[in-house]
């Protein structure tokens, strides 16, 4: 299996990307250590997906400094070492202009932005040659324009550039990073199931499994040569 050895720390697991990404990570020979606030969630989680190879989890809060390296110290404590990132953690807000909130703005700042960054900064130092770090964008952050959305939209865009800026900073020492930018993705992940059958080429939804497919192959070597990438997976209808 072409994970075979190898840790990845998931942040931002529900029952989504999350989810899938997880299973098709322990699929391919991985350890798997999971993140997110929600314990319970987690718990069930873990339950579902230890059939299919070695799953753990820590509880906590990566959207700022102090939890994210909290989560970080947590994972180490369990598994080790950790190999590899897969930084999910996110969320979605209508916003139009007239309406926007504090609330919102910062909301969207908090999950899309920071958390990404904020778990990076904790656990670099874990990172070395072959290591490869994948970030959550949007095609609405880059490469296609909705309306009603800039909060959503801006912090994707962020995450687009901070994949650009940090993998120029790390190339040199043997660390990838790159983001994938779907566009609608169900959150119904279930082992096993006959994913293809239910999109469409050209859809407008896919299920998560689609996006999991592709961060789980950044993580192999197979991609040793994407870096800094935002790669669209949405089915080809951004354009
Ligand atoms: N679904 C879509 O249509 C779509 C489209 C484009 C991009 N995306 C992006 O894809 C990623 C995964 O989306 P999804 O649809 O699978 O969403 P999801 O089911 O809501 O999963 C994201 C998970 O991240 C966790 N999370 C959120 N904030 C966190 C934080 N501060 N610290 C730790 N964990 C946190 C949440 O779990 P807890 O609440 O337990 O913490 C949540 O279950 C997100 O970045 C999202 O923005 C989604």
């Amino acid at each position: 299996m072409r994970l075979d050895g190898k840790t990845v720390l998931v942040i931002g697991v529900g029952p989504g990307l999350g989810s899938a990404t997880a299973y098709m990570l322990l699929k391919d020979g991985a350890r798997v250590i999971m993140a997110a606030r929600s314990e319970e969630r987690l718990r069930e989680i873990r339950k579902v997906l230890s059939k299919y190879g070695n799953v753990d989890y820590v509880v906590g809060d990566a959207s700022g400094q102090s939890g994210a390296r909290k989560i970080v110290e947590e994972a180490r404590k369990k598994v080790g070492r950790i190999d590899h990132l897969a930084l999910l953690a996110g969320n979605y807000v209508d916003s139009p202009i007239e309406n926007l909130t504090e609330e919102q703005l910062d909301g969207m700042i908090n999950a899309n932005l920071k958390s990404p960054i904020y778990a990076l900064n904790a656990a670099v130092k874990d990172l070395g040659q072959g290591s490869s770090v994948v970030m959550v964008s949007s095609v609405f952050g880059t490469y296609a324009t909705s309306t009603g959305n800039v909060a959503y939209s801006s912090t994707k865009a962020g995450v687009a550039k901070a994949v650009e800026v940090l993998a120029s900073e790390l190339s040199g020492r043997g660390i990838r990073i790159n983001a994938v930018a779907p566009r609608a993705m169900d959150h119904d992940f279930v082992p096993e199931r006959d994913w293809r059958s239910k999109r469409k080429l050209g859809g407008k939804s896919c299920p998560p499994e689609d996006v999991a497919s592709v961060v789980n192959w950044l993580m192999t070597d197979e991609s040793e040569w994407v870096d800094g990438a935002v790669i669209p997976v949405d089915g080809g209808t951004r354009r």
